[in-house]
């Protein structure tokens, strides 16, 4: 039987995770995987989530399942802290998900069920397993620009441009915050825009949302999904507890549908519970009823949104000592945006051989591409040699 399978690719950023585990190296600097790590290289389980998982020990009297929508607590909670205030709630419903990639799969298989013939549009560049995950479903998938490669920033025009000529056959798939891979980040005033070309010509939103208060806060972060949903009838979100929570491995994730009517959406949410049964069925429990803990303590949510906000400021304060450091260093500006960019990532727009050369001479793993993950970066001397390797490398 498998003799007929033919040699595949690995996924670039899970190939990426093993070459750097293997690496012997002491001095490697991992700026692969998204992932946060402290100043320690650490990734830390959040103080909230030990105390919620304690807790969740001593109350807990059964393992027997749940149901296919998973924590409804956790749904609600999720509901609220993406769409906040900007629509009815009676519209909103959300299914608990095996991580965000897993809420992105059910949904696009849910819509491949009614909108087959559509065509998905995707970032360019945006995260490489959008591509599978939309085909896999079934979808044509397309590209929409957004970066400037020379300046780094978002090219307003060339999107603003292509989305305004999509419509009723389009699904246009954004980053509701912290853009997967560059790092470079739509204005409020941008995402307006969106939401009402979008609501003019019909084109479907269909928002990622993995990064939820690592960008400007948990509220700023929300703007998009908000400017979106107070303007148009229907639009999903896949969104992801696994870095805001830091409960990657626990897979939690929620997959959110907006309809026009409540009626709509009850039918809608029926059509992503019959896809999450014929997949995984029900999700696992634990990450979510953790975060259920948190979001409904006062005490505990406090303490989660305070290590959240240290989390980001950390991540900045990288951001901006880079960026002054590689500025000496190369005796030039052309790092600055790194100090602009919000979330986990920037996209420093490097060729193969760069990348090659930064993980071979320099022992520095960036994915393809040159996306590095700021807080790979864990203290000044990880800094310093960083900094000399891309100066290196691109001198
Ligand atoms: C990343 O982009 O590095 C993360 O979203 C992890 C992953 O699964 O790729």
């Amino acid at each position: 039987m498998f003799e007929k399978f033919e040699a595949t690719p690995q996924d670039p950023i899970i190939k990426l995770i093993g070459m750097c585990r293997d690496d012997p190296r002491l001095e490697k600097i991992d700026v692969g995987v998204g992932v946060f790590r402290d100043s320690n290289g650490q990734t830390p389980i959040m103080e909230a989530v030990t105390i919620a998982e304690q807790r969740l020990h001593k109350t807990q009297t059964t393992k027997s399942y749940v149901g296919l929508a998973g924590d409804e607590v956790f749904n609600e909670q999720i509901g609220n802290l993406v769409f906040g205030q900007s629509c009815a709630p009676d519209r909103v419903r959300a299914v608990q998900t095996p991580g965000g990639c897993g809420a992105l799969r059910m949904l696009s298989d849910m819509l491949f069920r009614i909108a087959s013939d559509r065509t998905v549009w995707v970032s360019d560049p945006t995260w490489g397993n959008h591509y599978p995950i939309f085909r896999q479903s079934g979808f044509n998938v397309q590209s929409y620009p957004y970066l400037d490669r020379e300046t780094k920033t978002v090219n307003l025009d060339a999107l603003m441009g292509k989305l305004s000529t999509l419509g009723q056959n389009d699904i246009v798939v954004l980053h509701g915050c912290c853009h997967n891979p560059s790092g470079a980040e739509l204005e409020p005033q941008n995402w307006d825009e969106i939401a009402q070309l979008s609501a003019k010509n019909g084109f479907f939103p269909y928002v990622d949302f993995a990064y939820q208060g690592f960008g400007r806060s948990l509220e700023d972060d929300a703007y998009s999904i908000r400017a979106l949903a107070s303007a148009v009838e229907s639009m999903v979100v896949a969104s992801s507890c696994s870095k805001n929570f830091g409960l990657y491995r626990d897979r939690v994730g929620c997959a959110l549908l907006l309809g026009n009517t409540p009626a709509v959406s009850d039918i809608a949410r029926d059509h992503l519970l019959i896809t999450a049964r014929s997949s995984y069925s029900m999700p696992p429990d634990h990450g979510a009823a953790i975060v259920a803990q948190i979001m409904t303590d006062t005490a505990l949510r406090q303490s989660w949104e305070d290590e959240l906000t240290g989390m980001r400021e950390h991540m900045l304060s990288i951001r901006k000592k880079l960026s002054g450091r590689l500025r000496e260093k190369a005796a030039s500006d052309r790092w600055d945006f790194i100090a602009d960019h919000r979330g986990m990532f920037s996209l420093l727009v490097l060729d193969d051989k760069q990348v090659d050369r930064l993980r071979n001479d320099y022992a520095v793993y960036a994915v393809a591409g040159g996306r590095i993950n700021i807080a790979g970066i864990k203290d000044s001397d990880q800094l310093e040699r960083f900094a000399d390797a891309l100066v290196a490398v691109t001198t």
